[in-house]
């Protein structure tokens, strides 16, 4: 079985304060985008055999060897899966790719198995791996709150945009961003925040309120996120730090015609340029 594992892009995170348990409150509406990683899951003759094309992530902290470990745990099944992760969306760029990786593995384990655990386990499980591994459980467009793990369907419309992503050629800690988080500066949800959470989204509307509470640290720890949310605001019109970063993204209608001369200016600092479409999801 061969799976597409999607990327994700933030429109709106809110960062609504600290925890007991260390972790922060969040409202965030997430949205898959069509860049993803392949995962391909084969039956073997015995053990838990996993390889992915990233040196770096080849290892048992991986969150999709977690995710498979789980499974098995809870199931009870022997493991006798190889799975193999071919690698394309940038590690450490808060586009959610460790997290989906997890996720459609949990997914494609429970459809190879003939689904031995119910949606809710799945999210029971997804929430035990990391904060945003539910939102890739569920199909689609969502609110994740709470940790992340409080999951929220919300159909937006989209058709007509695109996402610009630029891809700077370094990654940033989520850790370490929230650890920097001065939350006495923050200011709670918008009205953008409280018409989506009424279980309406317009991607025209949504692309002028775009906000990041995270935004904050990294565009003062890193130059470089903030010229490129600069000059995606200058030349695109809107501009955001997906996650903690570190890319930084523009949704795209289709009025704009910067693109070229974007992608070139972008390129002279040594960022990468994509412009990828919101994803549509398979129904598993
Ligand atoms: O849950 P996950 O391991 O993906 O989170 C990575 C780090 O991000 C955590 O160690 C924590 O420092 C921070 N985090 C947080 N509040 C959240 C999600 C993540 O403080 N809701």
């Amino acid at each position: 079985m061969i799976l597409k594992s999607f990327a994700k892009i933030n429109s709106l995170l809110y960062v609504l304060g600290k925890r007991p348990d260390g972790y922060h409150e969040l409202f965030t509406l997430m949205h898959k985008i069509d860049l993803f990683d392949l995962i391909e899951i084969e039956r073997n003759d015995g053990g838990l055999k996993f390889s992915i094309n990233i040196d770096e992530l080849n290892n048992q902290d991986n969150l999709a060897v977690k995710a498979a470990r789980l499974f098995f745990e809870k199931t009870g099944i022997k493991p006798q899966v190889s799975i193999e992760i071919e690698k394309h969306i940038p590690v450490g760029g808060g586009l959610g790719g460790g997290s989906s990786n997890a996720a459609y593995t949990l997914k494609g384990l429970n459809e190879l198995f003939d689904f031995p655990l119910s949606r809710g386990e799945l999210f029971e499980v997804a929430a035990k791996i990391g904060s945003d591994v539910s939102f890739f459980v569920e199909h689609g467009d969502a609110i994740a709150e709470g940790r992340g793990e409080i999951i929220t369907k919300v159909k937006c419309n989209t058709e007509g945009f695109k996402v610009l992503l630029a891809i700077p050629n370094f990654s940033v800690s989520t850790a370490f961003v929230y650890k920097r988080l001065r939350l006495t500066k923050l200011k709670g949800l918008n009205k953008m925040a409280l018409t989506v959470k009424d279980g309406l989204c317009s991607m025209h509307e949504l692309k002028n309120h775009l906000h990041n509470d995270l935004e904050s640290v990294v565009l003062k720890e890193f130059d470089l996120l903030k010229w490129i949310k600069e000059t995606l605001i200058k030349e695109a019109g809107n501009g955001l730090v997906s996650g903690s970063g570190s890319c930084v993204f523009s949704i795209l209608g289709s009025e704009v015609q910067a693109e070229e001369g974007l992608k070139e200016q972008l390129e002279t600092r040594g960022v990468l340029c994509k412009t990828v479409n919101f994803a549509e999801e398979i129904l598993r």
